[in-house]
């Protein structure tokens, strides 16, 4: 089904959006369809998330028209913008950690019985059915904050399925999602498109956006590029329509003569907090030399997470095994420990971990240098501010200064900003846990390009990423997880992406025959 024979659904007329001096938004116009799936893409603050707040009732000023099903709107706020059948899911997730995940689905809109009593029972039926249909198993009242970002992210996709809506919006929604995962959502919203929802995609993922989308549309510095039906459009053109230009293949050099070992880890095993059975991680062994990458690769619980984790002191309980730092023999009991060490953990839950959402992307920068940057009580300001505009120019962060809030940056610019922070202290190990989620494909490409120098300078990094053509080119070797064992350890010249999803299921293919 393509979209021009269905009926339009939305347009959004010359909007505009200002942000202080920012503009995020220049005269951007864009029609739907129902039953479409419509992708939005280009770089890192280009405005897509702007323009959907816009749409979801999350920002309400702005200049220009929305236009839905053919009268005009305005919405006072996301619950208007929820009663004209809007729904979002939010790149940031949006969730309230403190509640259980069905309070969370039906928040604002809960289900009662008679005398106004909540329906608890009805609510966690309806969140069971709900997590069905997505194939996750997730319980109904477990508290969001217990859970794991993947976990979260299937919960913001139930609350957007739980009512009825006409559009919905959805941020990056698989940039936690395991592969399987991901297959159940392209089902669900082949569903929704045959309901004759439109869903409107953000993704910077171009597979992705040539699996689903009827259309595409780029926005390039908060303005309409193009607009094309899929089929009149292809991946090199679309990112050639973000970017404004061709990007090169990155080629990296992988000098055969890595250093000595900085990072030597024997027998590494962690129990698991839940099943008591089942350790995360089962008697890992591996090393990591000065000048080189060690890729993680596995599936979504395979304990990729964990183990960088527990190389960073952060585990729940302490791992047992041997771990080496220069030849030293040390068990970090806190992440301030394997700081001072010199390693450094990114994680791949921002919001969780890394941002601090009350400061600004200099303060965000510099919070782990600040002791170096003081002398007695007195920040060295000019310091600071010479390591922060360093820092936004290595990484092409786009932000107006360093004294910007670190909220009113893009995703992937927060992203870019945390990353700075672990440069800053030049770690002899820095361990990357999925370092380009939500980053566009310019800037991956930059920050694939920054791993391979910091490594020719003699750092050791290990990194975990679910897009596997990214793991392939970063990395010197590859260590595959599953069901926190080591499957394999794959050379250069060994790991396709066929041998690591091979060795990322091997136990799992063997209890589906047993089974
Ligand atoms: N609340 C805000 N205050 C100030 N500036 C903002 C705010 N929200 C967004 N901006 C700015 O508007 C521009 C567009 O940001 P937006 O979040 O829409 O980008 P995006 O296309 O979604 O990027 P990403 O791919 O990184 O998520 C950016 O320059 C951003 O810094
Ligand atoms: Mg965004």
């Amino acid at each position: 089904m393509s979209a021009p024979e269905t009926p339009v659904r939305l347009q959004m007329r010359h909007i505009s959006k200002h942000f202080g001096g920012v503009r995020a938004l220049r005269d951007v116009s864009v029609t739907a369809h129902a039953g479409e799936v419509h992708a939005l893409c280009g770089e890192n603050g280009a405005g897509k998330s702007t323009l959907m707040k816009i749409l979801a009732g999350a920002i309400t000023e702005y200049e220009g028209r929305i236009v839905l099903e053919g009268r005009e709107v305005g919405f006072s706020g996301p619950r208007a913008a929820e009663d004209a059948g809007i729904r979002i899911i939010y790149q940031e997730l949006n969730l309230v950690p403190e509640l259980t995940v069905a309070a969370n689905i039906f928040l604002g809109r809960e289900r009662r019985r008679g005398l106004g009593l909540l329906d608890d029972r009805a609510m966690a039926a309806e969140a069971r059915r709900l997590f069905e249909r997505l194939g996750a198993t997730i319980a109904p009242r477990a508290l969001v904050g217990d859970l794991r970002i993947g976990d979260q992210q299937m919960v913001e996709i139930a609350k957007a399925l739980a009512f009825d809506a006409v559009i919905v919006i959805m941020d990056e929604p698989t940039s936690a999602l395991s592969g399987a995962e991901v297959a159940r959502l392209y089902r669900v919203i082949a569903d929704l498109k045959r309901h004759g929802t439109t869903v409107l995609y953000i993704s910077h993922k171009m597979n992705e956006v040539f699996t689903l989308a009827d259309r595409v549309t780029v926005l390039r510095d908060g303005q309409l590029v193009a607009s094309a039906p899929r089929g009149r459009s292809n991946p090199r053109q679309v990112i050639r329509w973000m970017v404004g230009r061709e990007i090169a293949e990155l080629r990296v050099e992988h000098p055969a003569t890595a250093g000595t070992a900085i990072l030597q880890v024997e027998g590494l095993s962690l129990p698991s907090p839940v099943h008591s059975g089942r350790p995360s991680l089962h008697d890992l062994s591996f090393a990591v030399r000065a000048g080189e990458v060690l890729g993680i690769a596995g599936l979504l619980g395979a304990g990729r997470t964990e183990l960088l984790e527990a190389l960073f002191g952060a585990s729940p309980a302490p791992p047992s095994g041997t771990i080496l730092l220069d030849g030293q023999p040390v068990l970090f009991r806190s992440p301030d420990q394997a700081i001072a060490a010199g390693v450094a953990l990114v994680t791949e839950d921002r919001k969780a971990f890394g941002l601090f959402d009350q400061m600004t992307v200099a303060e965000n920068i510099t919070i782990r240098r600040l002791q170096a940057l003081t002398w007695g009580h007195l920040i060295d300001r000019q310091a600071q501010a010479r390591a922060v505009a360093e820092s936004i120019r290595r990484l092409a962060i786009k932000a107006a200064s360093g004294r910007t809030a670190i909220t009113s940056l893009s995703g992937g610019n927060q992203q870019k900003c945390i990353l700075a922070r672990w440069l800053l202290i030049e770690p002899k190990v820095l361990l990357l846990d999925e370092p380009t989620r939500g980053i566009d494909v310019g800037a991956k490409a930059e920050i694939s390009a920054l791993i391979r120098r910091l490594v020719a300078q003699g750092m050791a990094i290990v990194m975990t990423s679910s897009e596997l053509p990214e793991l392939l080119t970063v990395s010197d070797r590859i260590l595959v997880l599953c069901e926190g064992r080591q499957t394999a350890e794959l050379s250069r010249a060994e790991a396709t992406e066929e041998s690591i999803i091979h060795a990322a299921t091997q136990f799992l293919d063997r209890a589906a025959r047993t089974s």
